[in-house]
């Protein structure tokens, strides 16, 4: 382990790492002192960020798990507690999201994207939560501003983001006399891996919708972002002025909220679909 860093001494486990901006959180928490744990489902990317990070100079484990399956989740912190003997933050990263309205969505679609969001989040944690309790850790859950207001086209994702961020809360007064921290980052509009595939109504993997470059943060500021909320252990991390506006508009003035909403449905229908 690292001696160096505000993490140096601490193991990190950060689920969906091996692309986006999972991969580049597990970097800046492994650059700031953490040794890793990557996870993801492709086996062949996984080793790729693996080899990537280990050249950087980073200590890293990888484990293929899918953590809507909780057998998967309690073999992945196995493999923590078995390479470092102990667990100190949890990112609940992976997901699954979409681009389909919700009268055309299969309900087994709906139920994927719903599943990769709370179960994704819910199962790695009961698994790690023993681990976290007696190291006295840190769990984020990674959300997104739509979970902040209604958007068109995105119904399971945006109901999974937002079940995330109750979640958070519910277990920070739960828990609170553990000393284990919970907290949620809502992420804006961020750069996307060239392959990055959401499903579509049926369940096929299309790119993401078209977003303009000018709006979208780095990966690596937000990774920058997420991992100064961990050390800070705050509640909630809203990231981007976009998402700071919508906080306040939907709470002053949710008609208002509304009504930009469904104009920009009409008038960017490219945003959306
Ligand atoms: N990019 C944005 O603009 C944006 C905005 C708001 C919020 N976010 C949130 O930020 C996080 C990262 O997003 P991203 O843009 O980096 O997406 P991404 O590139 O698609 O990364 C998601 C990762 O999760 C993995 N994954 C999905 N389902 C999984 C499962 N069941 N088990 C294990 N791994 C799984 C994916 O790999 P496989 O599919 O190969 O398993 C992938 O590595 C997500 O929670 C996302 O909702 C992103």
């Amino acid at each position: 382990m690292s001696d160096t860093g505000p993490f140096a001494g601490k193991v990190a486990l950060v689920t969906g790492s091996e692309s986006g901006i999972g991969r580049e959180t597990a970097r800046v928490l492994g650059e700031s002192g953490a040794v890793l744990i990557l996870n993801g489902r492709n086996p062949v990317r996984l080793e790729q960020t693996r080899r990537e990070l280990a050249a950087a100079g980073l200590h890293v484990v990888s484990c293929v798990a899918d953590v809507t399956r909780y057998a998967d989740c309690a073999r992945l912190i196995d493999t923590a507690i078995g390479a470092f003997g102990r667990l100190d933050i949890l990112v609940t990263n992976a997901s699954i999201s979409q681009r389909a309205y919700f009268a055309d969505m299969q309900p087994e679609v709906f139920r994927e994207v719903l599943d990769s969001n709370v179960y994704g989040s819910v199962y790695p944690l009961k698994a790690a939560l023993p681990h976290l309790l007696r190291s006295r850790g840190s769990v984020t859950f990674i959300s997104s501003i739509s979970a902040l207001n209604g958007m068109p086209s995105g119904s399971a994702y945006c109901a999974g983001k937002a079940a995330v961020a109750n979640l958070a809360h519910t277990l920070r007064l739960e828990l609170a006399d553990t000393g284990l921290h919970f907290g949620v980052v809502h992420i804006g509009f961020t750069q996307n891996d060239a392959d990055k595939r959401v499903l579509d109504a049926a369940g096929r993997p299309v790119p993401i919708a078209h977003r303009p470059p000018r709006w979208q943060k780095t990966q690596r500021e937000v990774a920058g972002l997420i991992v100064d909320h961990i050390r800070r252990r705050r509640p909630r991390t809203v990231i981007s002025a976009l998402g700071h506006l919508i906080v306040l508009v939907h709470t002053w003035f949710p008609r208002l909220g509304d009504w930009i909403v469904l104009t920009t449905t009409r008038r960017l229908k490219h945003f959306y679909e």
